[in-house]
């Protein structure tokens, strides 16, 4: 047993009709949590292996008490700027006080919120709202909570659309689309992927490389579905050019596949367009959003088909229930929440600033690069959706070092971004994210509210500490994990 002395809850209230009250912790107890308990109960009842993670990038010391706008606040009054913005959920930027405003609205009024019987106002509006953001005939909108949860729909409803019996699915190398089994075989990772049993029905292709796609297709009249986040944001901000999406469209055109468009991390006005794809002039046949579209307040994702592909796999009333939205879906105060986000976003222009800003931040991370060409190996991205690379120094470092890096997390070793990112938080009230397929990558997606003063706020940051050198660096964080 852990030793909580300040912090323990009431015992068990017998109660007359036999249902004891358990040892809840009340909200108030949460509220005033200490961060060396709030470590104990992750540890106990979350993840014990994840807060080993946590501990390396100095997480487990940080309580935060408020967040708003660009910052969070932690429990020494200490802000932190937010250059990770929750992989790119946070495009208003913490509690936006309209979204705050309209939610209170909703619970004032004492409105529904499960909408699986009556009709809501509130789901129909935000579907109406998304057909309206959307271009093509990408009309139709099944509403769920999460990423996963719209990219599983994408998948089923692209499936039953394709016309093909045992259709087939094309996903790219790094991709990721989710963990939820269904979704988890089309994400390229063998951790993830691990020893589950994963289904059969698809082929893997180098992301951006047209021919591959060509021969696959062209070799297999099963195929009826490509998968494709249009920015690769796990694999490390990873993009394709035009041509590539303009063939793949014709591609797909020709042989009556589908393709599915993965937008829950590059849309939403991320990357200067609300969709990543329209930068390409092409439209897909589904696409999914999640992310951003809670406004950094709710849980909600959105899977978007043209009508056509939509009214061929549910568009009877006998196929209309096989993947009718789940308990969650369109629940109220999420769409109410989701509806504001979307006017905020067009009426604060976050989609332009968004682009303006990012090109601002670009052009002083190519100067950085510049500067430290032994630190920093690419910079690259559009909009508010940056990737930074940094050498694989694993094999490059001074020989005096190796042994104290060689006492490091597996995951760590040769990675300056986990050192960088550490150092940002740890010196400099900076908090960046960390990529999945790719250790060397450091991934930037702020808030789309990110002023040209945040940029300069994190580029003298960074370029502050990349003047301590390599050997500083990787010193000081070995020094931060015995402090
Ligand atoms: C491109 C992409 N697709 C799907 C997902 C899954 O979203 P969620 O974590 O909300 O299930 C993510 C999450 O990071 C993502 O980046």
């Amino acid at each position: 047993m852990l030793d909580r002395p300040s912090f323990v809850a009431a015992d068990p209230t017998p109660s007359r009709r036999g249902s004891a009250k358990p040892a809840l912790l009340s909200v108030d107890d949460a509220k005033a949590m200490s961060v060396e308990t709030m470590a104990d109960l992750f540890k106990d009842h979350i993840n014990p292996g994840q807060f080993h993670f946590m501990k390396l990038l100095g997480f487990h010391k940080v309580k935060i008490e408020r967040a708003e706008g660009m910052y969070y606040t932690d429990q020494t009054g200490r802000r932190i700027l937010d250059f990770f913005g929750g992989f790119g959920s946070l495009a208003h930027g913490h509690n936006h006080p309209r979204v705050l405003a309209a939610r209170e609205r909703f619970q004032e009024e004492r409105r529904h919120e499960i909408a699986i019987a009556f009709l809501s106002q509130y789901a129909a509006a935000l579907a109406k709202n998304l057909a309206a953001c959307s271009p093509g005939a990408l009309d139709m909108v099944f509403l769920g909570s999460t990423g996963s949860e719209a990219m599983e729909a994408a998948i089923k409803v692209a499936e039953r659309a394709s016309g093909r019996k045992a259709c087939k699915i094309v996903h790219a190398e790094n991709s990721f689309h989710g963990k939820s089994k269904g979704v988890l075989s089309l994400t390229d990772s063998p951790l993830y992927q691990g020893d589950f049993q994963l289904v059969g029905n698809r082929y893997k292709v180098p992301f951006g490389d047209l021919e591959a796609l060509k021969r696959v297709i062209e070799n297999d009249s099963d195929v009826g579905v490509v998968v494709l986040e249009t920015v690769q944001g796990g694999g490390g901000i990873i993009g394709a050019p035009t041509a590539y999406w303009q063939g793949l469209r014709a591609l797909c055109d020709r042989h009556n596949v589908l393709w599915v468009a993965d937008e829950v991390q590059c849309g939403y006005g991320r990357t200067g367009k609300f969709y990543a794809f329209e930068h390409h002039g092409v439209v897909p046949d589904v696409t999914a959003l999640a992310k951003s579209l809670g406004a950094g307040k709710a849980a909600v994702g959105a899977m978007i088909a043209t009508r056509d592909v939509y009214m061929k796999a549910y568009g009877t009333p006998k196929t209309a229930m096989i993947h009718a939205q789940a308990t969650f879906g369109g629940i109220g105060e999420a769409c109410v929440t989701a509806i504001e986000g979307l006017n905020v976003l067009y009426d604060e222009d976050l989609i332009g600033n968004s682009a303006e800003t990012g090109a601002y931040l670009l052009a002083r991370l190519q100067a950085i690069q510049a500067k430290y060409p032994q630190i920093i190996k690419e910079v690259r991205g559009q909009g508010l959706m940056i990737g930074l690379e940094f050498q694989d120094f694993s094999r490059t470092l001074p020989l005096a070092l190796r042994p104290m890096v060689a006492v490091l997390d597996d995951k760590l070793k040769g990675s300056l971004s986990g050192f960088i990112g550490a150092l940002l938080l740890k010196d400099y009230n900076v908090l960046v994210a960390f990529t999945e397929y790719n250790r060397n990558v450091i991934r930037l997606e702020p808030p789309l509210i990110c002023g040209e003063s945040h940029v300069d706020e994190f580029c003298d940051a960074l370029d502050a500490l990349l003047a301590r050198g390599i050997v500083s660096i990787v010193k000081d964080f070995v020094k931060s994990q015995l402090g």
